[in-house]
């Protein structure tokens, strides 16, 4: 690999730009809330919380360190810091991860974009709650329009990244992501201000510990992976982007806790004009439609009697959504193209495309299943929900598992610790703790809290 002429991030805050551009995404705006509120709300989050700072933080420093120290892709760390094992695998893992995720994610990132053109067109003003899942439902099982979407939203990502690191990830995620945080803040007070947004904070700042099963840990646990970019190796091979004088733990924690930030924000747009809108919180009324008939309702119920303020809110809200999505579907076409480029001894630009054309054709079939395949079950689920499910509650803790026995036992710790301390220049006070994490508590902890939920024994 010629490692000279591979690009690097050309600052700091670009890397921490680009790295929070993949962790903040749909994960945080249309999972969490989702998730939230089909697991009883505060307490969720409260697990949450726990598995970002025990399980996300050490595993993200893990991930950067393997990218930064190889200059590789995922796949190609792993070769290169474990010759001649199967420790591969664990990259090319990863490299699935991505393709599945990107696969259905852009199905969604496809509805946002149309919800924008709705928005943007004025489409939801005077509408009663009873027309929004017509709206929605019409939409989603038209055959071509989603499909449409998704196309467009995959080529967009796919512009991008043949554009490359530094002229194409970077520079937008330094311009979309302080936009984000505004048009987010914006929102939170608008949201925050309605009548009856005391009930929606109370859902979510008051724990009802009762509520917390083992289901309730799976998914707290999976969607912190899912929502920090985690186990898949989008982190390792940004880090491979990083230069030798990026403080690895502050990045980490910085991208955690920007992602947290605006994932609990999120949460506090939706949950008081969810409870504004008279709208009841039971698993049953969430799901991935949450974003898309509950909101643009919230926004009319809300906002109603004020046309312009109703309008401007749906317009940034969904505008907000798709510049999320697309810093992240960004950074999973990343890491499968690094991958299938450095792997394959291929051009940016022909691998992009090999993956672009592979995860459309697989998308489709994601879209389809909320339309003519909506009959099809494989496990009880669609193949959306199957996908989703597998991928953040199974592969990627399961990724996630490994990179940290990796670190915590494979490799020579004193290559963690010049990595984290980049060769002694910075004073890291708390690496003892994360190898602690990386050898006995991640491993373990994981290893439990699936074990348990697949059913391979029962401790809770
Ligand atoms: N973290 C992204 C989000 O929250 C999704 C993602 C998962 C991106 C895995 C990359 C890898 O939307």
């Amino acid at each position: 690999m010629k490692n000279d002429t591979r690009e690097n991030f050309g600052s700091k805050l670009g890397a921490v730009l680009a790295a929070a551009g993949s962790a903040v995404g749909l994960g945080n705006i249309w999972r969490f809330p989702i998730e939230t509120g089909q697991n009883g709300g505060a307490a969720f989050i409260i697990v949450y919380i726990a598995c970002v700072l025990l399980l996300g933080i050490p595993i993200m420093m893990s991930e950067f360190f393997i990218g930064r120290h190889t200059h590789t892709n995922t796949a190609g760390a792993y070769r290169k810091l474990a010759p001649g094992t199967q420790w591969k695998w664990v990259g090319r893992l990863g490299v699935l991860s991505g393709f599945v995720i990107l696969s259905y994610y852009s199905v969604v990132a496809g509805w946002t974009a149309e919800y924008t053109v709705l928005a943007v067109g004025n489409c939801f003003e005077g509408k009663g709650p009873d027309t929004f899942p017509a709206i929605f439902g019409e939409f989603v099982s038209n055959p071509w329009k989603p499909l449409v979407w998704m196309f467009a939203f995959m080529i967009v990502t796919h512009v991008i990244v043949v554009r490359g690191v530094k002229g194409g990830i970077e520079k937008f995620s330094k311009v979309m992501m302080p936009a984000l945080f505004v048009i987010m803040l914006v929102l939170t007070v608008c949201s925050v201000m309605l009548p009856g947004a005391s009930e929606g904070l109370e859902f979510l700042l008051k724990p009802d510990f009762g509520k917390i099963t083992g289901s309730t840990v799976l998914s707290a646990m999976g969607q912190a992976f899912f929502s920090l970019s985690l186990g898949l190796g989008c982190l390792c091979t940004y880090g491979s982007y990083f230069r030798s004088d990026t403080n690895i733990g502050k990045t980490a924690l910085n991208v955690a806790l920007i992602d947290t930030f605006v994932a609990v924000m999120s949460g506090f747009i939706i949950f008081p004009a969810v409870f504004n809108a008279g709208y009841a919180i039971s698993s049953n009324d969430i799901g991935p439609s949450l974003l898309f008939i509950t909101m643009p309702n919230v926004f009319q119920q809300a906002f109603g009697s004020m046309p312009v303020l109703s309008y401007l809110v749906s317009v940034l809200f969904y505008f907000l959504l798709v510049v999320a999505a697309l810093t992240s579907t960004i950074s999973m076409h990343e890491v499968v193209t690094a991958y299938v480029s450095e792997e394959f001894g291929m051009n940016r630009r022909r691998a992009a495309a090999i993956v672009t054309v592979a995860c459309s054709v697989v998308g489709v079939f994601c879209s389809l299943s909320f339309g003519p395949l909506d009959g099809a079950r494989l496990f009880g689920m669609s193949l959306f929900d199957l996908f989703d499910y597998v991928a953040s509650n199974i592969f990627l803790p399961v990724g996630g598992m490994f990179v940290s026995i990796f670190t915590g036992w494979y490799l020579d710790k004193r290559l963690m610790r010049d990595e984290i301390t980049n060769h002694g220049t910075l004073r890291v006070p708390y690496l003892r703790l994360v190898v602690f994490i990386l050898r006995y508590f991640a491993p373990i902890a994981i290893g439990v809290i699936l074990f348990n939920q697949l059913g391979l024994f029962r401790l809770f």
